[in-house]
């Protein structure tokens, strides 16, 4: 007999995120996500604007808006979240550093604080894991003494990430932690951040638009699309050969290479659907070139298809 399977370190099942509306009935933005990530793996979230990243992102964390109703089960190491598990076993990288950092103590004073209350050392150790911290992120010691305010764009980030790792979480969730930076910046603070994270131990879990910088750096991607995964696999099959149309329209919707990063969002003809109007058939159907009657009359359930999942009626490659 095979040996059991390790048990995963991240277990998302059945996660949905509903926003009440008055009068109707609750609009859905989240449907039913699952997968897993294992330890040490670098798994991204993709899709179109609007399409759940950030609310599976945050609702995993537990930090979902006030106003939503989140169900499900999220499990890390086989136990649920809680919210003592953020900056603990769990550490998040926003998009904008400066939300993270606070403005009123030196950088290397925020990570000591940090070492201090998790870990309950002492002063002086504290402050040397955080400045060991800092200087694994390439900060210079004049930069990790300053003032958040006074470091460039790129430098933040690096006190960020240094500020997630240092100590030592299992998981750390990332949204979109490079485009508030300049496109060159983007792709040594991507690398970065995948190396510290390897280097700690810790699973990484990103949520980008960037599908080149997807493909470079996950492991595995999911793709989203109107809150529900679309296919799931590994990053550099499913971005290079996938199989789910939706995926293929994401691809070929980027413009191609040459120009600014930046520009490079996809941005896909028609709208996506308004979230709460998909209750029939597949939410991609109204945009996708291989729709049927079929596609229109039945949501399809998750499949295998060339070792992803495929949530598709009419995988691309499969015979009709
Ligand atoms: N607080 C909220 N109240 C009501 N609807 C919300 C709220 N937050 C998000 N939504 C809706 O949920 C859907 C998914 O939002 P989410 O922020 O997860 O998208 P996203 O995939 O991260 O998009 P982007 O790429 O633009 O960041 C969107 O339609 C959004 O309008
Ligand atoms: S189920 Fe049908 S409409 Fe949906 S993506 Fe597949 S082929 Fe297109
Ligand atoms: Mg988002």
């Amino acid at each position: 007999m095979p040996p059991p399977a390790p048990e995963p370190l991240l277990s998302v099942d059945g996660l949905r995120v509903s926003f009440p509306r008055a009068a109707h009935a609750d609009v859905e933005a989240v449907r039913g996500i699952g997968f897993e990530v294992s330890a040490g793996e670098v798994f991204a979230l993709v899709g179109e604007s609007g399409a759940g990243k950030s609310l599976t992102a945050r609702a995993l964390l537990g930090m979902a808006p006030r106003a939503a109703a989140v169900s499900g089960r999220v499990l890390l190491r086989g136990a649920p979240v809680t919210p003592a598990d953020l900056g603990r076993r769990l550490a998040r990288i926003p998009q904008d550093a400066l939300s993270a950092l606070s403005p009123v103590h030196r950088v290397e004073d925020q990570l000591a604080l940090a070492v201090r209350s998790v870990q309950g050392l002492g002063r002086r150790e504290a402050r040397a894991a955080a400045r060991r911290a800092l200087a694994d992120t390439g900060l210079a010691p004049e930069a990790a003494t300053a003032y958040p305010h006074a470091l460039s764009g790129g430098m933040r980030q690096r006190a960020v990430i240094a500020l997630a790792l240092v100590n030592g979480p299992d998981l750390v969730v990332a949204d979109e932690p490079t485009t508030a930076l300049d496109p060159e910046r983007q792709e040594h603070v991507l690398t970065l951040l995948r190396e510290r994270c390897a280097v700690a131990g810790a699973a990484l879990l990103l949520v980008s638009h960037d599908l080149e910088a997807v493909r470079r750096h996950a492991d595995r991607v999911a793709v989203l699309y109107a809150g529900r995964i679309v296919e799931l696999g590994p990053a550099a099959r499913v971005l290079e050969h996938p199989v789910a149309p939706y995926t293929r329209a994401l691809l070929a919707s980027l413009p191609t290479a040459g120009l600014p990063r930046r520009s490079r969002l996809p941005v896909l003809a028609g709208a996506p659907p308004v979230p709460g109007a998909t209750d029939e058939g597949c939410a991609f159907a109204p945009r996708c070139p291989c729709a049927t009657a079929l596609c229109r009359r039945e949501d399809p359930g998750p499949r295998t298809v060339d070792g992803r999942r495929v949530a598709c009626h009419h995988p691309l490659g499969e015979a009709a």
